[in-house]
C-alpha cells in the first residue's frame, strides 16, 4: 500500500517539470538555478533552513541588556557553497539587520518574513568557502510554534531562556535553521555583571570590565542550530570534571537550587549508565542549566548542557541526557522522524526505571497499551505525525518508546542493545533516518522487521495484537 501511494505521488510530480520550465523561461534560467532555496525541503517547516550552502562554523558575538531586553549581535558564518550562488538566504526572524558582508565586501540584503535574502557583490562558485558577517540588533521575541508553544529567545525576569526547538534559533541569530545542517560554534556573550551567560560546550574564559561580564564558550562538535543556547540569568555555578574526563558546568537559578541539587548530583552516574547502554558519551563537556522560567513548560536537550525551565525530576534528567546521543550526536534529517529523538529519550527513562528499582519497561508498556482506542496516545502514528503541530505529543514520545520496546521483545535484549550502540556509533556527529534505523535493526538481528515498524510507526490507530 505504501508503494502505490509513492507511485501515485510520482505520477503527480511528473507534471511539475512542465510548470517549472514555464517559470524558468519567465524568470530567466540563470537567475533560478543559481539561487539558494528559501528552505531545506522539510514539508513540516518549509522555510526552515536554506539551500545552496553548508555552514561549517558560527562565531556569535552577543551583548544582552537584561533590563532593556535589547540584543546586539554580530554573526560570522563560515560556509561552503554547494552550487553556484548569485543569491542565498539565511533564517532570521525579527531584529534589525544593519549590515551584511560576504568575504570583505558589503552585500546587498533584504528581509522577507523569516528569510534574510543576501545577494553578494560577486557570485560564489560551487564549492567556494566563504564568510558571511551579519550585524544586527533589537528586542528578540520567541516564535509561536504550530502547537502554540513558544521557542527561541524567551525573556525571563532576570535574563532569557534560550531554546530553539524546532524553530527558534532564528529569533537570536541568522542561521541555516534546520538540523540537516550541523556546525561548530563559538559564542562571546556580554551581560550585566552579576548575570551569567551559558552556552554549549566548554567555557574558554570570562572577564568583567565596566560593569559587564563577557563569557566565551566553544562547541567543537557538529551541532544543529536548534540545540544552541545562550541562556542568561542569575545563576549559581558549579564546575567539576568527572572520572571519565568530562567537564561539567551546572548553572542553577537560586530559586530552583534546593530542588535541583539532589537530581543534578546524579548527572555523572546517569551519563555513565547511559554510556554503558548507548556507547561512549559523545561530548567532552556536560552540565545543566536550571532556569526559573515558569511560562515555558518544557526542557530542551541543548547540546552538552540541557536546559530546564525549573528543577527537573530524575526522569527528565535521564531523558535530556539520552538526547545527547539521540538527537544531538545523531540528528534528524527531517522533522517527521522526530520519534528517533523523543521515542528513544522516553525509552531511556523506562530503562532507567527498570534498572533502578522502578517498574519494568514491560509494565510501563502494558499500562500504556491498556489505554482505550480513543485515547490521545493513538491519535496519530509516531513515524508520520502529519505536521509540525504534532512533534511533541504522546504518540511520538510514548508510542515511539513502545515501538522500541516491541523491537526489543522481537530481537531479545542482547541484540537490542547491540542495535542501539551500532546506531550511535554509525551516525556519531551526523544524521540518521528512520529507514536507516530499520535497516540496521534488520541487519543486526537477521530478522525481517518491516511489519513491526510498519505497525508501530506508521499505522493509524491503536495497534492490535501486542
Ligand atoms: N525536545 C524537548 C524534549 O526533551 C521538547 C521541546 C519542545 N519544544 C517546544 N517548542 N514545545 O522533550
Ligand atoms: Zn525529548
Amino acid at each position: 500500500r505504501r508503494r502505490t501511494a509513492v507511485l501515485r505521488r510520482e505520477a503527480v510530480l511528473a507534471t511539475v517539470p512542465v510548470a517549472i520550465a514555464a517559470l524558468l523561461s519567465a524568470a530567466g534560467p540563470a537567475a533560478a538555478s543559481t539561487t539558494g532555496t528559501s528552505g531545506a525541503g522539510d514539508p513540516y517547516f518549509p522555510l526552515a533552513g536554506n539551500g545552496g550552502y553548508h555552514v561549517g562554523h558560527y562565531d556569535l558575538t552577543l551583548r544582552y541588556d537584561t533590563r532593556g531586553r535589547r540584543l546586539d549581535g554580530k554573526a560570522v558564518l563560515t560556509a561552503r557553497a554547494t552550487q553556484r550562488l548569485t543569491r542565498f538566504d539565511l533564517d532570521l526572524k525579527g531584529l534589525k539587520v544593519t549590515s551584511v558582508t560576504v568575504g570583505r565586501t558589503a552585500a546587498s540584503f533584504r528581509r522577507s518574513g523569516q528569510e534574510l535574502v543576501v545577494t553578494p557583490r560577486h557570485a560564489l562558485p560551487a564549492g567556494r568557502s566563504f564568510r558571511v558577517t551579519v550585524a544586527y540588533h533589537g528586542t528578540p521575541k520567541p516564535v509561536t510554534d504550530p502547537d502554540d508553544s513558544a521557542d527561541g529567545w524567551i525573556p525571563t525576569d532576570d535574563g532569557a531562556f534560550v531554546a530553539g526547538e524546532p524553530q527558534g534559533a532564528m529569533t537570536w541569530f541568522p542561521a541555516n535553521n534546520h538540523p540537516k545542517d550541523k556546525s561548530s560554534y563559538d559564542f562571546t556573550i556580554t551581560v550585566p555583571k552579576g548575570r551569567t551567560a551559558v552556552a554549549n560546550g566548554r567555557l574558554l574564559g570570562q572577564s568583567t570590565a565596566h560593569g559587564r561580564t563577557t563569557f566565551r564558550w566553544r562547541e567543537t562538535r557538529p551541532m544543529a542550530a536548534y540545540l544552541a543556547t545562550a541562556t542568561v540569568g542569575t545563576f549559581k555555578v558549579e564546575k567539576y570534571t568527572t572520572p571519565d574526563g568530562v567537564q561539567v558546568y551546572n548553572a542553577v537559578d537560586p530559586r530552583e537550587a534546593r530542588a535541583a541539587a539532589p537530581v543534578l548530583k546524579k548527572l555523572p552516574s546517569v551519563l555513565a549508565w547511559e554510556s554503558k547502554l548507548f556507547g561512549p558519551y559523545p561530548f567532552r563537556s556536560a552540565g545543566s542549566i536550571v532556569d526559573h522560567a515558569p511560562d515555558v513548560g518544557y526542557a530542551l536537550e541543548t547540546q552538552t548542557r540541557p536546559l530546564y525551565d525549573s528543577a527537573p525530576d530524575l526522569s527528565t534528567l535521564v531523558h535530556e541526557s539520552a538526547h545527547q546521543w539521540f538527537g544531538d550526536s545523531v540528528s534528524l534529517t527531517a522533522w517527521k522522524d522526530i520519534w528517533l529523538n523523543e521515542g528513544f529519550a522516553t525509552y531511556a527513562e523506562w530503562l532507567y526505571a527498570e534498572q533502578h528499582g522502578g517498574p519494568s519497561a514491560q509494565k510501563t508498556f502494558d499500562a500504556l497499551y491498556a489505554r482505550p482506542a480513543g485515547d490521545d496516545l493513538w491519535a496519530y502514528p509516531p513515524g508520520n505525525p502529519g505536521n509540525g503541530g504534532n512533534l511533541f505529543g504522546s504518540p511520538v514520545y510514548a508510542r515511539g518508546a513502545m515501538t522500541l520496546h516491541e523491537l526489543r521483545r522481537a530481537v531479545g535484549d542482547r541484540t537490542f542493545f547491540r542495535i542501539l550502540r551500532a546506531w550511535t556509533a554509525a551516525h556519531d556527529g551526523g544524521h540518521g533516518t528512520t529507514a536507516q534505523f530499520v535497516r540496521l535493526a534488520e541487519d543486526k538481528s537477521g530478522k525481517p522487521l518491516d511489519g513491526l515498524f510498519h505497525t508501530w510507526l506508521y499505522t493509524k490507530g491503536k495497534p492490535t495484537g501486542a
